[in-house]
Parts: structure tokens; C-alpha cells; sequence
């Protein structure tokens, strides 16, 4: 990957950045990972019944710690184009910025398939706005939807959701005020719908829309479920999926959840690929 500026529009609150706090965190969490969280996570696999052992569960703490990307921006004229707009407004991008880069080159090369794209977990909503600046920049007529409830992280499972928390992402009417803002700012009104709520609740509003990308970013166990099983059927043949945390070492509920929806569904995760840090992608065939 080739960048060319390191913008003042990352946050870095949300994730370790520095090398000790990497090595803390590899530190911290290898450990439970193997011994409890792993263990657990192929039981409740076995009981819900999901085929062929998921080894490469066993890998994720390398995901965490290489930081690898699996793809290659060959073109950024568009990416610098994007990041100017965004620096005009008061938002700022919660993922690191290969991961936030990965998501928009993955919707860039799916723009040619007809259909609209979907944030399922916004928080701040700035990689949806990305995503329909990406649209425009290109003049292709299509919406973003960004879903989120607005009011912070829904209440995480017991069973499935073992190192999460409400705090994490603790969001409020000042952030949904903040993002119509910068929409408004931006002009951004025919490009781009927001959906407070939960997906349970917003996913029936989006019903019967055809997705040729979504961004599955839920951390957590019933909302990514909720919104994986809704892009399944949803995408269109050779429309695309970023799963921003099925090799993550703290989001195994959202990797049951991923496994549960695509073998409900008759898909193949075995088809779901590495593509930046702890993210995956899988294209519809
Ligand atoms: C990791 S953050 C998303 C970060 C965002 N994609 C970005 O690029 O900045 C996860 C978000 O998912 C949202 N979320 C999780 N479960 C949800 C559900 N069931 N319904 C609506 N939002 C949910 C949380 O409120 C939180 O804001």
C-alpha cells in the first residue's frame, strides 16, 4: 500500500498505536485468547452446529500483530480527493488508517457493480460519509446507508461477546447532530441516508434495496448476526462485504455471528479473505 499523508483526521482512541501498546496488547490477550475465548468460541460453534473446524481462528493473534495489507492502491488521486472533504468537517475517522483506506479501496473497485452500499455500525459516521464522497467524486448516482443506533454500543451478550463493552463506542444525539452537519456541509444530502436505531429496527426501512457493498463494522455478536444475514440475500452477484472484525482477537462474537449467518445461508466463509489487519472481504458469487 503506498500512502501518501498521515491526515490530522484519525483518532487514534480506539485502537493500540504505539509499538508498546501493541506489545501490551498481544501480551494481554494471547494468552486468553488461546486458553478461554478460543476454547469457548469452537464450542459454541459445535453447538450451533457449524461444519469443518475453524482453523484459522488459531491465527488471528497474528493478524493483530502484523498489521499486514492485502491489497494495493494503485490510484489515490480519488483517496486525497476524500480526505480534503473530510478535513473541512468536524469528524473524525475511528479506524487505523490502512484499515479505513481498505475498506473505501474495496468499495472502489466494486463501484462498477450496480447497487447500493451499507454501513452497518457507523459510530460517527465518517467512513460513510467517505464512501458517498467516493460516489460523487466519481458522479455514480447511488445512496450510502449509514446505520447505527446513535446512542452507544447495545448491551454486549454474556454468552457471546466476551471482551466487549458499552464504552467502547459511546455515542449520543450530539454525534448524530455532528455527522447531519457535516452532511449538510458537504452537500451530501441525495448521496447518503442516515438510520438511528437498532438493525433490528432499521434494517425493515431498507427493505428490498439491492447492496453491491456493505461495511459490517458491529463489534459485536447479535448485530453483526442481524446484519450479515440481511446483506447474504440483499447483495448482488459480485457485490462485496467488508467484515471489519472477523480476524479480530476481541470479536469472536462477531465471528460466530458471521459463521452462523453464511452457514444458515448455504454460503462458504471458507471464501471470506484476509484484507487489512484483523479485516475480511468476500465477494458474492
Ligand atoms: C466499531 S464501531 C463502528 C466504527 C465505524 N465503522 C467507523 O468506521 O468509524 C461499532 C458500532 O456498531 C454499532 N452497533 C453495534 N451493534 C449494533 C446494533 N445491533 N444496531 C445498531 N448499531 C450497532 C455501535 O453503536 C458502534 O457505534
Amino acid at each position: 500500500m503506498s500512502s501518501s499523508k498521515v491526515s490530522p483526521i484519525f483518532s487514534t482512541a480506539h485502537f493500540a498505536s504505539s509499538p508498546l501498546q501493541m506489545a501490551r496488547r498481544v501480551f494481554e490477550l494471547g494468552p486468553t485468547y488461546y486458553f478461554l475465548e478460543l476454547p469457548r468460541f469452537l464450542r459454541q460453534r459445535r453447538q450451533k452446529q457449524i461444519d469443518k473446524i475453524d482453523f484459522r481462528a488459531f491465527t488471528n493473534p497474528f493478524h493483530e500483530l502484523l498489521r499486514r495489507s492485502y491489497f494495493e492502491l494503485t490510484e489515490r488521486h480519488w483517496l486525497d480527493a476524500i480526505y480534503a472533504q473530510l478535513e473541512t468537517v468536524d469528524l473524525k475517522i475511528s479506524l487505523p488508517q490502512s484499515r479505513f483506506e481498505a475498506v473505501l479501496y474495496q468499495a472502489w473497485i466494486s463501484k462498477d457493480v450496480a447497487g447500493d452500499w451499507a454501513e452497518f455500525g457507523c459510530y460517527q459516521g465518517t467512513t460513510s460519509v467517505a464512501l458517498a464522497l467516493l460516489n460523487r467524486y466519481f458522479g455514480i448516482p447511488r445512496k450510502v446507508y449509514a446505520l447505527d443506533t446513535f446512542a452507544g454500543a447495545p448491551k454486549p451478550s454474556l454468552a457471546h461477546d466476551f471482551r466487549q463493552t458499552r464504552n467502547a463506542f459511546s455515542s449520543s444525539n450530539e454525534t448524530l447532530a455532528r455527522l447531519e452537519n457535516a452532511i449538510a456541509s458537504l452537500q451530501l444530502e441525495d448521496w447518503i441516508t442516515v438510520y438511528p436505531g437498532l438493525f433490528s429496527e432499521t434494517l425493515p426501512k431498507i427493505n428490498e434495496i439491492s447492496l453491491s457493498f456493505a461495511h459490517i463494522d458491529a463489534n459485536l455478536y447479535a448485530g453483526t448476526f442481524d446484519a450479515t444475514e440481511y446483506c447474504l440475500d440483499a447483495l448482488v452477484s459480485r457485490g462485496s462485504i467488508v467484515f471489519d472484525d472477523y480476524n479480530g482477537v476481541g470479536d469472536l462474537g462477531a465471528r460466530l455471528a458471521i459463521q452462523y449467518a453464511y452457514q444458515q445461508s448455504g454460503y462458504s466463509v471458507e471464501d471470506i479473505v484476509p484484507l487489512c489487519w484483523c479485516s475480511s472481504t468476500w465477494q458474492k458469487p
